[in-house]
């Protein structure tokens, strides 16, 4: 009976470290496929913020108050004048938007 609580425990704990996001790696995902658009702080640039009137700071309360389903749900399939970002799937949407927690102000 111990022996199968132990592996049934440590099968729980290789799951929580497998779905752990990794905010490192979301960094430089956010740096590759995010700030060019949402700026390094969350914040776009002026030019940027004059094409797309409307955007957020990704850092304002308002924008952080997204959940990370409609957050990860906005980069795998866009909205409004943002297009999806193809080139972030699997579990560099989750890193990515842990990644995006940090900017909160
Ligand atoms: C080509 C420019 C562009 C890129 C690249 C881009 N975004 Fe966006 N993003 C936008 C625009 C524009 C909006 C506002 C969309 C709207 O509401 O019309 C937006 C909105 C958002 C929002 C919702 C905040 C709000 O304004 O309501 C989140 C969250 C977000 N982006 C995250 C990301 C993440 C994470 C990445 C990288 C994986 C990313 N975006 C890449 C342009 C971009």
């Amino acid at each position: 009976m111990r022996i199968i609580l132990t592996i049934v425990s440590l099968a729980a704990l290789t799951v929580t470290a497998g779905f752990a996001a990794d905010v490192t790696a979301g960094q430089a995902t956010y740096n590759k496929s995010c700030k060019g658009c949402h700026g390094a702080d969350g914040t776009p640039s002026p030019g940027i913020a004059k094409m797309f009137p409307g955007m957020k700071a990704l850092s304002s309360s308002e924008a952080q108050a997204t959940s990370d389903a409609d957050m990860k749900a906005i980069i795998t399939a866009g909205k409004g004048k943002m297009r999806p970002v193809a080139s972030v799937t699997g579990p560099a949407v989750d890193n990515v938007v842990a990644y995006v927690r940090t900017l909160k102000k």
